[in-house]
């Protein structure tokens, strides 16, 4: 029945910022999924696992390589494996699942954001036995075992029926099929007061969830329509379809811009959030306003206390290096700490899992807390809702009240994607050379305070992991932050990260990218970007 198959290794399974992430047809050439997951499995197993949870965002192939991977994890003689009913489980919710259970890992298969389809992305990321994404010492050891191997186990074994809840007995090993969405409903249940936003919905309060046809589509309809008793209609986009509808399910200015043109709207709805592909990503809006990724963070730190599952208050808050220096003001005032990170979600574990940290986020849409070791979507969109349904204010007036009290951090991410990847390599190589010059430089009205490349060393563990994005820090609070994307599928992205502070008595309402312009000016001046990277533009600018 264990069927062993000879194969020899692919170069490019390197896992990035989250897991493997490829064109479909990549993953569906012979035994490119089979050898990855064979690794992750040697891996698991090196540490005595013994079962794994297994769920997807519902992409096309998620399917076909669930079923790959049971066959291959029952040949691999792990003992209990949980399959999500219907193949589809978010992100977070694999997160919780892990952790409420303590299962040993589990293998996401997932591109996040990214659109899917035979000609679009597929993703497999691992989740170790804290729930989150696995370190870099692991995903280190993962690709370095791809690159060795030499053959696979798989069971020769017919389909698992994965749509209906039940266990069936393979070889050694007992598949459950569960439901993917009760537990992660029932954390929610225990973290937010749900009567409260019940509540506030009942006043007339308008809102829109959208789905984007992706992951957290029945998630939202167990909280909110059945529940929170919510029309239908104000949930959008909540059937899960292998495209995504040919959408990019990625919730930000480009790819949710209806969503925000509705909201902009002085008679739209007064809240609004969207989820990615995997339900890990949030945006926020409210009637009249876009709320940065940065500034949600913030906010949800300064008022976590208004849901019981933060009655307590928060120990420490958690920022990626490029996310705005916004919730260092909240860390400062509560007097408690604010680590800087690398990006990813993985360096969030060790501080959240040794309890120094309990909100943590990102600028890229990410925002969560201790309760999972993922971002979580839904988690932040009713977090929001309990802090509006408890101050009884819109979400205009609690953005402007926050700046007020801490000033504003004015911030912007310039996209430039799909450059060549030799010439996005040699941009950054040489903008490191010549940080030593910049020192004390002043030029459009700014003093370089530190011009770095971005190391950390975690707190916890010791380890240290460098080169991280390079970091321009002025006097007055600004920055400028450059990195190359670890999650692209096609050439390189160069993120170019800008940040302004104004402090409480400043100009706090002024146009984004106009508050920035000084700092625009300044890195065409000193770094030359456009030029360099062969670039007019941004290809996107959030
Ligand atoms: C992007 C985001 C990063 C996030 C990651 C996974 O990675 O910038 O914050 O953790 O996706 O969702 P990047 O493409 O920048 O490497
Ligand atoms: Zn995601």
């Amino acid at each position: 029945m264990i069927r062993t198959i000879q194969t020899t290794p692919f170069d490019d399974q390197k896992p990035g910022t989250s897991g493997l992430r490829k064109k479909t047809r990549v993953f569906m050439q012979p035994n490119y999924l089979e050898n990855f997951v064979q690794a992750i499995l040697f891996e698991l197993k090196e540490t005595n696992g013994t079962s794994l949870v297994i769920g997807g965002d519902g992409r096309y192939y998620n399917r076909q390589a669930i079923q790959t991977i049971i066959k291959m994890a029952a040949a691999n003689g792990i003992k209990h494996i949980y399959v999500a009913q219907n193949g589809l489980l978010s992100t977070p919710a694999a997160s919780h699942f892990i952790r409420k259970y303590g299962i040993s890992g589990g293998i996401i298969l997932s591109a996040s954001h990214n659109p899917g389809g035979i000609d679009e992305d597929f993703g497999v990321k691992f989740n170790t036995a804290n729930g989150g994404p696995a370190s870099e010492s692991v995903t280190n050891s993962i690709y370095e075992t791809s690159r060795n191997i030499t053959h696979y186990l798989i069971a020769d074994i017919p389909d698992i029926d994965m749509d209906s809840m039940g266990t069936a007995q393979v070889l050694q090993s007992t598949i459950h099929v569960f439901d993917g969405i009760d537990d992660y409903v029932q954390l929610m249940e225990t973290l937010f007061d749900l009567e409260r936003i019940k509540e506030l919905l009942k006043t007339g309060f308008s809102l829109r969830l959208d789905a984007m046809n992706a992951a957290t589509g029945p998630y939202l309809r167990a909280i909110f329509r059945d529940r929170l008793n919510m029309d239908e209609d104000t949930l959008l986009r909540c059937i899960p379809l292998e495209d995504f509808g040919g959408i990019h399910p990625d919730p930000n200015l480009k790819y949710a811009a209806g969503l925000v043109q509705e909201l902009m709207r002085p008679d739209g709805p007064d809240f609004a959030a969207a989820f990615d592909g995997d339900g890990d990503r949030n945006m926020i809006l409210g009637r009249g306003i876009f709320v940065t990724p940065s500034d949600s963070l913030a906010i949800l730190a300064a008022n976590a206390p208004s849901a019981p599952g933060y009655a307590a208050g928060i120990c420490g808050i958690a920022r990626s290096m490029p996310t705005s220096q916004a919730a260092d003001r909240v860390a400062e005032k509560l007097n408690i700490p604010c680590f800087e990170t690398p990006t990813g979600w993985k360096f969030f574990g060790n501080l959240l899992d040794a309890g120094l940290a309990t909100i943590c986020g990102e600028e890229s849409f990410g925002t969560g807390s201790n309760h999972v070791r993922e971002k979580d979507g839904i988690w932040a969109a009713l977090l929001w809702l309990n802090i509006l349904a408890v101050k009884g204010k819109s979400v205009q007036k609690i953005m402007h009240e926050h700046w007020q009290r801490f000033g504003r951090n004015y911030y912007s991410r310039h996209d430039y994607e799909a450059i060549d990847s030799k010439i996005a390599q040699d941009f950054m190589h040489e903008a490191e050379e010549i940080l030593p010059s910049l020192k004390n430089k002043h030029l459009c009205g700014l003093t370089v305070k530190k011009a770095e490349n971005f190391s950390y060393k975690d707190p916890v563990d010791g380890s240290l992991t460098q080169k991280q994005g390079i970091c321009v820090a002025f006097e007055d609070g600004s920055r400028i932050v450059f990195r190359l994307s670890g999650t692209g599928t096609q050439g390189a992205t160069l993120r170019v990260y800008l940040e302004r502070y104004e402090t409480p008595q400043g100009n706090l309402t002024r146009d984004t990218q106009e508050a920035l312009k000084d700092l625009i000016l300044w890195n065409e001046t000193v770094f030359n970007t456009k030029q360099k990277i062969k670039k007019n533009a941004p290809d996107v600018i959030t």
